[in-house]
This record gives structure tokens, C-alpha cells and sequence, in this order.
């Protein structure tokens, strides 16, 4: 169900402020991937992956209306969620870019229902696409995890539009 705020953006409340505000969020980064019937590749860089439920095995991330995407994410059947690592700030910068083949250069293999894994990440979850909430400017999509895998290593992360890696916390 659908509430309107009845908040305007004013001067004390407007976009980059409200960035800037969530910026301060440090989340994990991923590249999540799939595949078109042709065999072309499509990956894009997201922060916004989060988990939903144990049982069953739900997470959730969100795609912006005007990616170029969306429309094979919406279709396509499932989908796979790479964890980014220590070492892949490339690849996160790389999938967020512009350009024709991000895959060009990039070692991966296929997960069982076609879609890559990248080599090198600290988890992947393969999702089948289970339901779609278009909300404001986003598409929220949850998946089902069918598979996954876990590879431990320090977390690359992004906070305050910067890259940085975890390191173990001190008491
Ligand atoms: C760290 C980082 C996190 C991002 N998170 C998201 C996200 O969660 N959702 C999204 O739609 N775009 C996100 N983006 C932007 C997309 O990666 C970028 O717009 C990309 O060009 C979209 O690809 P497409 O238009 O080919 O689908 C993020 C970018 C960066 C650098």
C-alpha cells in the first residue's frame, strides 16, 4: 500500500542532502550478473543488497529506472548476486561504467543456470527472480536463493562515495 508523504523537498531537505545523509551508510558492494537468451552478459555494480528471510532464502537489492537493465533483469528468470572482495575496486568501478562489454578481460564461469560468477569474490548467491516492487525512482527486486558460496576474505565496502576494505574491528 501506497502512503504519500506530505514532505516537499524543501531547502533544509533536498536530493543531495538526503544523498549525502545515506552516504554515511557504509554497505558491502556487489556485481550482480545475468545472461540474455542471445548469450550477451549483463552486470551492473549495487550496494543496495541486503538479506530478507532464512526460510525461505530471500535477499533483496534495487535497480534504478533508467538502467539500461532493467529490462533483462525483469525478464530473465534468475540472476546471480557476486559478493565484491578485498582486491575488486576494478571490477566494482568497471561495472558501473559506461561502456560497451564490461566483460571484456574479466575472469568468470557460469553458475548452474547460466549466469556468471566472477572469480575472485567473497560470495555468490545464484536467485531465481521472484517478485518485483517498482517504488519512486527504483525497482526493488527479491530473489530466491537456489545456490550459493561463501569464499572468506576482508569485505571491500563504500561509505561517504568512497571505496574502502574491512579490516578486523579492535576492543
Ligand atoms: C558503489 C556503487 C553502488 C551502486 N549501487 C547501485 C544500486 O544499488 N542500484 C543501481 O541501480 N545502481 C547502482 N549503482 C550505479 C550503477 O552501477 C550504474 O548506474 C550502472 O551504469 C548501471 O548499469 P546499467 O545502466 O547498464 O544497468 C552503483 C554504483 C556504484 C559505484
Amino acid at each position: 500500500m501506497h502512503t504519500r508523504s506530505a514532505r516537499a523537498l524543501t531547502r533544509e531537505f533536498d536530493t543531495p542532502h538526503f544523498r549525502h545523509a545515506l552516504s554515511q551508510f557504509a554497505t558491502g558492494v556487489t556485481i550482480i550478473t545475468t545472461r540474455l537468451s542471445d548469450g550477451t552478459l549483463l552486470g551492473l555494480t549495487a550496494s543496495s543488497f541486503n538479506s530478507v528471510s532464512l526460510e525461505p532464502p530471500l535477499v533483496l537489492w534495487s535497480l534504478g529506472n533508467r538502467a539500461s537493465s532493467l529490462e533483462a533483469f525483469t525478464g530473465n528468470s534468475h540472476y546471480v548476486i557476486n559478493v565484491l572482495g578485498l582486491n575488486q575496486t576494478g571490477l566494482a568501478e568497471r561495472f558501473s561504467r559506461r561502456i560497451k562489454n564490461r566483460f571484456e578481460g574479466v575472469d568468470y564461469t557460469l553458475s548452474r543456470t547460466g549466469n556468471p560468477i566472477l572469480k575472485g569474490v567473497s560470495a555468490w548467491f545464484e536467485c531465481h527472480n521472484r517478485s518485483r516492487y517498482p517504488e519512486g525512482d527504483h525497482v526493488i527486486f527479491v530473489g530466491e536463493v537456489e545456490r550459493c558460496e561463501a569464499y572468506p576474505q576482508a569485505a571491500l565496502v563504500f561509505h561517504g562515495g568512497q571505496f574502502a576494505t574491512t579490516q578486523a574491528a579492535e576492543k
